[in-house]
């Protein structure tokens, strides 16, 4: 009975401990975490951008609203994961962003005034371009800020 008991308990242990419960130490530094978080955070963008753009031609007026909303929280995240010296590699940030921060900083403003327009149930989705939006907000950073081939160092 006793050995069968132990058995049970080991068996147990090791469950635990291959379900990731028990992890290994994160060997990721701060810079690395800070990249994957506006890596994260900008395909969360992305989604929720597409997913407003869709709302717009199936006539969703509340879903429209409601996408651009969630952008403007998502906009508040930005300027986190931009913590200084995270260069790593792989990222597509270019080093301006930190040359030029006030800028940088400016361009999430902007970015968050205009999704905040679009959250405004006053706002008229009928006059909503996405080409235009996309270009004045996503591409309006991205020319100045993000880098097309990822840095190594
Ligand atoms: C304030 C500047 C800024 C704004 C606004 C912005 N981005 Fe980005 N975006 C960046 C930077 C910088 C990176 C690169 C981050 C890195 O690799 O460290 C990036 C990365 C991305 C990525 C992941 C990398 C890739 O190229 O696939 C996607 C997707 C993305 N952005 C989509 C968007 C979309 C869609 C919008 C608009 C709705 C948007 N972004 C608005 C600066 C911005």
């Amino acid at each position: 009975m006793l050995k069968a008991r132990t058995i049970i308990i080991a068996t147990c242990l090791v469950l635990f401990a291959s379900t990731g419960l028990v992890q290994a130490k994160d060997e990721r530094t701060p810079a690395e975490k800070a990249y994957e978080f506006r890596d994260g955070l900008f395909n969360v963008v992305e989604w929720r951008f597409v997913k407003m753009i869709e709302a717009k031609f199936a006539g969703d007026k509340a879903g429209f609203h409601s996408n651009a909303a969630q952008l403007v929280a998502l906009s508040d995240m930005i300027e986190e994961g931009f913590i200084p010296d995270s260069m790593v590699d792989g990222t597509l940030a270019k080093k301006d962003i930190w040359d030029d921060w006030d800028e940088f900083k400016g361009k999430i403003a902007e970015f968050k005034k205009n999704m905040n327009e679009l959250a405004d149930p006053a706002y008229d989705i009928a006059g909503f371009d996405p080409k235009k939006v996309g270009g004045d907000n996503c591409g309006s950073c991205h020319r100045a800020f993000k880098s097309k081939t990822p840095h190594k160092n």
